[in-house]
């Protein structure tokens, strides 16, 4: 496995592979590895003849420089278990190699509407430095195909979107989100949660799976349904951000046409900010 933190290294590299015919597919990372990432790898592995991770804990999607600090680095870890998966390349550059000149004032790359709705509502400027970065980690790698998890629906949207819009010529695939067996989204933010908070922290996906079985029952009171989940949450101990239901391609809201949903919910559990999403296809 190569590890690499200099992008005209990794570029060369993959050119090389590229001129051999292989077919390349990158599995973008902000490491802290989990069953979530490496679902995404064994993916990529199905779809590529070479697979290249990258792990870089990007700063200018982050909204504060506390969270930022607080974000959990442990590439070692990270290292042994892209090993066993045998990852042919994984790309580790510093914010120094990404960003010299620092990221404020940078050309950046955005998708109006769909990134300053929902989480982009919460995290203002956020979804502005996922396009950017993963655009920059596009044109280094220039991958075939990328993976994308489900579990950050609205992230795995734009970069559709981005990729359309700017004829990025890279296929994306998405990845359904990895749960643990009682429900719970695997994410690194779990790790900032407490034993007794653990314990309430699958009650989301069981809210959100409720409501899901009264939509597909013909239930269409969304705001009453909404608001009784609301309620629900708070009693359990979330702080609720956001919990909507929404059109899936657009994320616009339902209307009586709209078949493909998606229940998106965002809560403070303590800590951390734990999101979630369960998609509806509706008869
Ligand atoms: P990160 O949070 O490390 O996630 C990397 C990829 O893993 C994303 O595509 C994310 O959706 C996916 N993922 C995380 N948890 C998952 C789970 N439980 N099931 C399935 N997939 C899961 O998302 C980012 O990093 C960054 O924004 C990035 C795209 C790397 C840009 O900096």
């Amino acid at each position: 496995m190569i590890i690499e933190g200099k992008k005209d290294l990794v570029r060369k590299q993959v050119q090389f592979w590229r001129q051999q015919g292989e077919r390349i597919a990158f599995v973008p990372t902000m490491g802290n590895l989990h069953e979530g990432h490496l679902t995404l790898v064994k993916r990529a592995k199905e779809l590529g003849t070479k697979v290249a991770v990258s792990i870089f804990v990007n700063p200018m999607q982050f909204n504060n420089q506390q969270d930022l600090d607080a974000y959990p680095h442990t590439l070692e870890d990270d290292y042994e278990k892209l090993k066993e998966f045998s990852v042919d390349l994984v790309f580790t550059p510093t914010a120094q190699e990404l960003y010299p000149t620092g990221s404020a004032g940078i050309t950046f790359v955005e998708t109006p509407k769909l990134s300053e709705m929902l989480e982009g509502a919460s995290r203002p400027g956020h979804f502005r430095g996922v396009t950017t970065i993963v655009s920059k980690l596009f044109h280094i790698i220039q991958p075939d195909v990328a993976c994308f998890g489900e579990k950050d629906f609205q992230q795995l949207a734009i970069i559709r979107k981005m990729v359309t819009d700017l004829d990025f010529g890279i296929e994306i695939v998405g990845v359904p989100t990895v749960r643990c067996d009682n429900g719970l989204a695997l994410s690194s933010r779990n790790g900032y949660l407490t034993e007794e908070q653990r314990r309430v922290a699958p009650d989301l996906y069981k809210i959100l799976s409720a409501m899901v079985r009264k939509v597909t029952q013909g239930q269409r009171d969304f705001a009453t349904l909404l608001q009784e989940s609301n309620t629900e949450m708070r009693k359990l101990g979330f702080l609720p951000d956001q919990i909507e239901i929404r059109d899936a391609d657009t994320l616009e809201s339902c209307n009586h046409e709209t078949k493909r949903m998606v229940l998106l919910a965002a809560a403070w559990l303590g800590k951390a900010r734990l999101i979630d999403n369960i998609q509806i296809n509706c008869p």
